[in-house]
């Protein structure tokens, strides 16, 4: 798909699920994703790449552990976080959070989570727009 032009609120505007990111647009070999988030995420971690998160509605927590313990970082509107490669990270928003999430294109929503996935997440490396101006 060649996502090179669009508008995230038309995008946001055609789907409800949480935790299924869209593709928002592709730059070079990264994409940038928009994802309605509610609830907990899993622990996962992307052993390849680091991950940018940038909220523009509401709160999410990242809960991160590594060998030293976990600790959460507690994001807002317009903050940006880059969860490094290879540290387990659980994304969650208790009150819903809107959020940009950006990443090479490819990656896997869950990362190197192994477990059946629950079923209010779905395991993606982003879903197309449909319907978008640019396919
Ligand atoms: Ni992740």
């Amino acid at each position: 798909m060649d996502t090179t032009t669009g508008n995230v609120e038309r995008i946001l505007a055609g789907f409800d699920e949480a935790w299924a990111p869209r593709v928002v647009a592709r730059v070079n070999d990264w994409a940038v994703k928009i994802a309605r988030l509610r609830g907990d995420y899993v622990w996962h971690a992307h052993e390849d790449t680091d991950e940018m998160f940038l909220v523009r509605e509401g709160r999410l927590d990242i809960a991160l552990r590594d060998g030293t313990g976990t600790r959460t970082v507690h994001l807002g509107r317009d903050d940006v976080y880059v969860v490094p490669r290879g540290v387990e990270h659980r994304p969650s928003a208790p009150d819903g959070a809107i959020v940009y999430l950006i990443e090479p294109a490819g990656t896997l929503s869950t990362g190197d989570y192994a477990d059946e996935v629950p079923a209010h997440i779905t395991s993606t490396t982003g879903v197309p727009v449909a319907g978008d101006a640019s396919t």
